[in-house]
């Protein structure tokens, strides 16, 4: 691993002594609920790569499926559980269809010893509250997870989709939490609140969706909605037509290059000096092996973090790089939630 790519930011993660603390494996499309039906045998194949290969970290949360996808990495990693970094989330719950927002003290703490069980360990890693609960002050969210850390219930505490007002109020400068929040280039405007919890050394900052749902890799999306029951077909960017073309001008010109749009998009996050790891939810063997093309890519060619937007600008005359600053600016006026 190359020094210059092992981000300084995740100094608190380094106990872990684990390989590429930039790039952890998301498991939320595994659990077969909301990306429609996933094939656990497929999954289970394509933890396994992604472990042969050296990656260590995998997030999840009892909310995916309804403890589904914890099953699938307790089948996985039980076995093998101090060499993984597992991560899961509290915050959020199902009832019957409904999703409820669940952030109280108590409630975190019950919905941990739930994933303890799930995920058959007496640890985690890391625990993050998923949402911030409308009901509860996010400081007493976050103080109830620094308890459970007190408790030895978990090694590090998290956090995700908070906006500037939250971080500032429940973390305190220099704590360096690790915090989850979609950023790709039809994100960018996440890029502020990233920037506002690095710079007050607040957050460890992780990108995930980083393909949009598989929409900015996947050409499948552009000529086919996905169905009702997918939860991409109330992804606005989905939706939107004025996208298209230009996601169709990245894949042309992607075809034309020695590097796949997946290693472009994941070199286009790590490129910005504000976000620190990419978290991206693969669920086949083929996906897995499109990552690790990736990170084949990145040591291969001893790219340091500060080069990956040059290497970018570099390809196709600057015409890749174009692309990306299109979607960027047509995203603008995609409103979002
Ligand atoms: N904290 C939060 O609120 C939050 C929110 C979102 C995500 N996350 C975390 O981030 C992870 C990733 O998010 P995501 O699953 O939405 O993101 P994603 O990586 O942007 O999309 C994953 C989907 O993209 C498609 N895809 C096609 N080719 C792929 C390839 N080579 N590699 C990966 N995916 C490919 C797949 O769709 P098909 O399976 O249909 O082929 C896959 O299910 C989640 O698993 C979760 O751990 C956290």
């Amino acid at each position: 691993m190359n020094d210059e790519m092992d981000i300084k930011s995740l100094t608190p993660l380094k106990n872990s002594d684990v390989p590429y603390p930039f790039l952890w494996i998301g498991t939320w499309s595994m659990a077969g609920v909301g990306y429609g039906r996933a094939d656990e045998r497929l999954c289970k194949k394509t933890l396994e790569i992604a472990y042969d290969f050296g990656i260590r970290h995998f997030d999840t949360a009892n909310f995916y499926g309804r403890g589904r996808a914890e099953e699938i990495i307790a089948k996985c990693f039980s076995p093998k559980r101090t060499s993984c970094f597992i991560s899961s989330k509290g915050g959020l719950i199902w009832q019957g269809k409904k999703v409820l927002h669940r952030g109280r003290p108590e409630d975190l703490k019950k919905q941990l010893e739930i994933s303890l069980k799930t995920l058959k360990t007496d640890y985690l890693d890391l625990y993050q509250l998923h949402w911030s609960d409308p009901e509860v002050d996010v400081k007493e969210s976050i103080d109830a997870l620094r308890d459970l850390k007190k408790m030895g219930l978990i090694r590090f505490y998290g956090a995700g989709n908070l906006n500037i007002f939250h971080i500032q109020k429940a973390v305190k400068e220099k704590e360096f939490i690790p915090f989850q929040l979609p950023f790709n280039p039809l994100r960018k405007k996440n890029l502020e609140i990233f920037r506002f919890g690095k710079k007050t050394g607040r957050t460890i900052n992780l990108s995930v969706s980083p393909f949009e749902q598989g929409l900015l890799i996947d050409p499948r999306f552009l000529e086919k909605s996905p169905g009702k029951k997918d939860i991409r077909s109330r992804n606005p960017f989905f939706k939107e037509p004025s996208l298209k073309p230009y996601i169709n001008k990245l894949f042309s010109l992607a075809e034309k290059c020695p590097i796949s749009t997946v290693s472009i998009i994941i070199l286009y996050i790590l490129g910005f000096d504000d976000i620190d790891g990419v978290i991206p939810g693969p669920r086949t063997p083929d996906q897995i092996k499109d990552i690790i093309e990736c990170i084949n890519l990145i040591e291969k060619n001893n790219l340091k973090k500060n080069a990956l937007h040059g290497f970018l600008k570099g390809l196709s005359k600057g015409m890749i790089w174009n692309s990306l600053k299109r979607l960027e600016e047509i995203s603008k006026k995609i409103p979002t939630q």
